[in-house]
C-alpha cells in the first residue's frame, strides 16, 4: 500500500559506504571525531552548518540550564520506572522524557510557538510588538489559558536561570526580536492577568536560542537533549542507591483512597 506523495525522496543529514560515514557533507571520523565539540555537532547535525562563537555560547548555556533541576517529575518518572525495571534504562529514560510536555521542563516548546505568533501577530496587523503582546495576553485571559513561559511554583519572585539566559543573550550580541517580545510579554502580563508571573526558563531558552538564529520548529529537541543528561545521571544514581520506591511509597502515603468503601462485591453477591 502506498500512503502520501513519495516525491522527496531524500535526507540531507548523513551517508555511508563501506569505507567511511558522511554527515553534513563532512567525513565523520577524519573531520568531526576529536575535532568538534558535541554542542557543535548538535548545532551541525539539525541545521547542516556549525554554529558561530555567540551561537555556540548561547546553546551551551540553554543545554545547561535545562538539564537538571532535582526531583522533578520528568526525573521521578525516570527513577521509578528504573526501579521497577533495573535493566531498562532506556525504558526509564524514555519514561523521563515522556513527561516533558507543555506545563513543566518541555514547555521550551509551546512558549516558542507563542513568541513567535507575537511576532507573526504585529507583522500582519503592522502594529508594534508591545501592542500584538497586550492583545494577545488579553485574548489568553478571556480564554483563560496560560502564558507560555511565564510563571514559576517555587521561582515565583523570578527564575534565576531565565535571568541569567538573558544576561547572557545580551552579552553574546545574540538579543534580538525574540527577546524582546519576551520581555515585553514578562512586564505586561502581571497587571493584565492580575498575578506576578516572572520569566521562567522556559520562556528564556525559546527566545534566547531563536534570536540565535535556531528554528523554532526544532525548539523541543533543546531541552529533550539537555534533559537526557540530567536524566542519565539520576539513572546512574537510581542504579548504585535508588529511591525510586521511596518516591512511590511516598506518593502512597500522600495520596488519599476516596473511592467506594470495601464490601461493595460482598453485598452485590447477598443480593444474587
Ligand atoms: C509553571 C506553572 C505550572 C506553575 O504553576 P503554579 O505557580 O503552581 O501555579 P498554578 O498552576 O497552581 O496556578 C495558580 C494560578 O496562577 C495562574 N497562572 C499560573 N501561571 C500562569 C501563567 N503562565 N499565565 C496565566 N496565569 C497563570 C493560574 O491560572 C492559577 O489561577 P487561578 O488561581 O485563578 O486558577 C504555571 O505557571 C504554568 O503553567 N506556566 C506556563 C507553562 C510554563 O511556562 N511552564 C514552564 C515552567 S518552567
Amino acid at each position: 500500500m502506498r500512503i502520501g506523495k513519495q516525491d522527496q525522496a531524500f535526507t540531507a543529514i548523513a551517508t555511508s559506504d563501506e569505507h567511511s560515514i558522511t554527515v553534513r557533507g563532512y567525513d565523520l571520523c577524519d573531520d568531526l571525531i576529536g575535532r568538534i565539540g558535541f554542542t557543535d555537532y548538535f548545532w551541525l547535525l539539525v541545521l547542516g552548518e556549525k554554529p558561530t562563537e555567540a551561537q555556540r555560547g548561547m546553546m551551551d548555556a540553554c543545554l545547561v540550564a535545562i538539564a537538571e533541576h532535582g526531583l522533578v517529575p520528568s526525573v521521578q518518572a525516570a527513577r521509578m520506572t528504573l526501579a521497577a525495571g533495573p535493566d531498562a534504562w532506556q525504558g526509564a529514560m524514555s519514561a523521563g522524557l515522556l513527561g516533558m510536555g507543555s506545563v513543566v521542563a518541555g514547555s521550551s516548546e509551546a512558549a516558542g510557538q507563542f513568541l513567535h505568533e507575537v511576532l507573526q501577530k504585529a507583522k500582519a496587523d503592522r502594529t508594534d510588538v508591545e501592542t500584538a503582546a497586550v492583545a494577545s495576553l488579553e485574548e489568553l485571559k478571556a480564554q483563560k489559558k496560560k502564558v507560555p513561559g511565564l510563571g514559576h511554583p517555587q521561582h515565583s519572585t523570578g527564575d534565576p536561570r531565565a535571568n541569567r539566559l538573558l544576561a547572557i543573550a545580551d552579552e553574546l550580541g545574540v538579543t534580538g526580536e525574540y527577546v524582546g517580545a519576551l520581555r515585553i510579554l514578562g512586564e505586561r502580563a502581571p497587571e493584565i492577568t492580575g498575578r506576578p508571573l516572572p520569566i521562567n526558563v522556559s520562556g528564556a531558552i525559546p527566545a534566547t536560542i531563536l534570536d540565535a538564529g535556531w528554528p523554532v520548529e526544532a525548539i523541543k529537541a533543546v531541552p529533550l537533549l539537555a534533559r537526557a543528561a540530567g536524566l542519565s545521571a539520576h539513572l546512574y544514581e537510581e542504579a548504585a542507591r535508588s529511591i525510586g520506591f521511596i518516591l512511590s511509597h511516598k506518593a502512597d502515603l500522600a495520596i488519599e483512597y476516596d473511592g467506594q468503601p470495601k464490601g461493595r462485591g460482598a453485598s452485590d453477591r447477598a443480593a444474587e
